[in-house]
């Protein structure tokens, strides 16, 4: 019998702020490019436990993904974000609603054709080499042999992996690892990858490699949808994003109209007033010390003007005035109320 996973709990725990719900997420609707994936009023409930309680894990879930963008998909720990994620990769139906990949239903053999999937914890036979690895995975998608022989050395070289093709996957590091996922993806050359938490347990610098990797894939014409709750790595190379939490949509639409509606706040530095002065000046906040000088934001755009005019009372010289352009965490941080998904 499937018991529900310990996930479940931390779900209903999450603290997460969140952003006011929206009706639905269907602002990228009216894009000039056709949408690869459409997800329409998507229901997924489970059945677990001991008396086979029914969880519904996914609520009216909308979402449209224009063709060739890349789109995040963000959300915390027990969201839903695999659940989602499973469904548009075909493997199963969803409760209700609809999904369509290229206006093909999800499941079907035309939808499978044009999608790439990494799955969020992929399992390979770590006695197999990288290029091995991709033998098997041909074979088995039914490719043809002459097919599969001419994509492996185009795709090890697209994911970086050409020298460590004869090496046996025990001996991959998780970034190797990764990318060898995201080439059994994309060996069938699909047009549209789905990718669950790619940049899950890399470093610093096996994400960045990861994120200029999916930036060449999409360069290539291709569609990316990835999950993360990572909110840089989306914020640093999506078109457009959307934001699931507790199994329901709180957000969607181009990550430049997200940062716009986030707090506004400006950055001035300078030097000749003394920290303890300056600590005293209306609407500084976070004021720092710094070798060159003293830093301080300023929220709100009313506040700045008023702060320089009492810094130059002070004879304070300006050394420069930034606006801070906000992060998504900031914006996911807005009391409910505060706005709309765009
Ligand atoms: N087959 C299942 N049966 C019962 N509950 C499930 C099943 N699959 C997922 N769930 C529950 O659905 C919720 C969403 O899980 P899901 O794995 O989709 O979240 P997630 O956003 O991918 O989280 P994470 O960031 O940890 O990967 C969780 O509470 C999980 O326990
Ligand atoms: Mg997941």
């Amino acid at each position: 019998m499937r018991r529900c996973p310990a996930r479940a709990s931390a779900a209903s725990n999450t603290s997460t702020p969140l952003l006011p719900l929206p009706a639905a997420c269907t602002t990228l609707a009216d894009t000039a490019m056709p949408n690869m994936l459409e997800v329409e009023k998507v229901d997924q409930h489970f059945r677990c436990g001991f008396l086979m309680r029914r969880t519904q894990v996914l609520h009216a879930v909308e979402l449209r993904v224009p063709a060739k963008s890349i789109f995040g998909f963000l959300g915390p720990n027990g969201a839903g974000k695999t659940t989602l994620i499973t469904l548009i990769a075909g493997l199963r139906k969803p409760s209700s609603g609809v999904i369509k990949v290229g206006g093909h239903d999800a499941t079907g053999t035309a939808a499978r054709m044009k999608t790439g999937y990494l799955p969020e914890r992929p399992y390979f036979h770590d006695h197999l080499t990288g290029e091995g690895l991709l033998k098997y995975v041909g074979t088995l998608s039914g490719m043809s042999r002459p097919k599969i022989l001419a994509r492996i050395p185009k795709v090890l070289s697209l994911v970086g992996l050409t020298e460590a093709r004869r090496v046996e996957l025990r001996k991959y590091s998780k970034g190797m690892l990764q990318r060898i996922g995201i080439a059994q993806a994309i060996l069938h050359d699909p047009e549209f990858l789905v990718l669950d938490e790619p940049m899950s347990g890399l470093d610093p610098l096996g994400r960045k490699e990861m994120r200029e990797l999916i930036v060449g894939l999409a360069a290539g014409g291709r569609t990316i949808f990835f999950s993360s709750h990572i909110i840089t790595d989306v914020e640093a190379i999506c078109d457009n994003v959307a934001v699931i939490n507790k199994g329901r949509m709180i957000g969607c639409g181009p990550i430049g109209e997200f940062l716009s509606k986030g707090p506004v706040k400006t950055e001035i530095a300078f030097a000749g007033v003394d920290a303890a002065a300056a600590r005293g000046i209306d609407g500084l906040e976070q004021v720092r010390e710094m070798p060159d000088g003293i830093r301080a934001l300023v929220p709100g755009q009313e506040a700045v003007g008023r702060a320089l005019t009492q810094l130059l009372d002070l004879k304070a010289r300006i050394l420069w005035v930034n606006p801070v352009r906000p992060s998504l965490e900031e914006i996911f941080e807005q009391p409910a109320g505060g706005r709309r998904a765009p």
